[in-house]
């Protein structure tokens, strides 16, 4: 049974307190109203983590997550936060290579091969993020693009690690451009995704990871994506900011 997860990309925004009454608002919606057995991933601002894991409790539907780490365990880094650091503060997943961090930071699929390995090794969960270019989907081989992005930075894992992997499929032209991918779009991705992993690790392997989707996902389109088979659940960015929108989003996977 795959797991079904929808995730809160907050990405750089809220103050402290906007960020602290945003939490407990989710997290108490989410205690009254979720009745599935959806998992709720929020991923607020690292400098946030400490202080939001007092609003989650522990063996409840909500889990912690982080948007980055560094590859390394510890050193001379300044500025940086280790996979470690996040383990112990009781940080459950870590988003690896969302294209933001891609493009802004110059993330390659060899650099995000190295975060994958630190953060499994930590015990902690990559979301690793993987997905193409407008220019791309238009012109050229996307489907080979996103597969090679999971190659390269997944498939040196052994079959027990990869099970432990989730995965967000976000075309870069839907990111908070309101353009979402259609249901259809996602379901075919996801599809080969699926058979992309079954070649490398079995079929039972890639019919239990679970794949994301992310791109402009909101209260008005989650439903009908979540009902595509090969779609497992949402990683969310602008619609994670608002209370009862997210909730919707949430009640549509549950
Ligand atoms: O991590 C989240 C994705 O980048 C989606 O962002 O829902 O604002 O398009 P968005």
């Amino acid at each position: 049974m795959r797991k079904k997860i929808v995730a809160g990309n907050w990405k750089m925004n809220k103050t402290f307190e906007e960020a602290k009454a945003l939490l407990s608002e989710v997290v108490n919606m989410i205690s009254d109203e979720v009745t599935g057995d959806v998992e709720v991933v929020l991923c607020p601002p690292a400098l946030y983590l400490a202080a939001s894991r007092q609003y989650i409790t522990s063996g409840g539907k909500v889990s912690l997550g982080a948007q980055n780490c560094h590859e390394k365990a510890s050193g001379a880094y300044t500025g940086e936060i280790s996979a470690p650091m996040l383990q112990s503060i009781g940080v459950d997943y870590v988003i690896l290579g969302h294209s933001e961090r891609r493009q802004y930071f110059g993330e390659t699929n060899a650099l995000l091969a190295e975060k994958v390995n630190i953060v499994l090794e930590n015990g902690l969960t990559p979301i690793f993020c993987c997905g193409e270019s407008r220019d791309l989907r238009e012109n050229g081989d996307y489907i080979g693009f996103v597969k090679d992005q999971v190659t390269e930075s997944l498939f040196h894992l052994s079959a027990e690690s990869f099970a432990k992997i989730v995965i967000a499929y976000e075309p870069i032209w839907a990111i908070g451009t309101g353009l979402t991918a259609s249901s259809a779009q996602a379901q075919d991705m996801h599809f080969e995704l699926r058979q992309h992993i079954a070649s490398q690790y079995g079929d039972a392997i890639a019919q239990d990871i679970t794949i994301l989707y992310g791109g402009s996902a909101n209260e008005k389109n989650a439903a009908e994506l979540f009902a595509q088979p090969d779609v497992d659940g949402g990683l969310i960015g602008g619609a994670s900011l608002k209370s009862r929108e997210f909730l919707t989003v949430v009640k549509a996977r549950q």
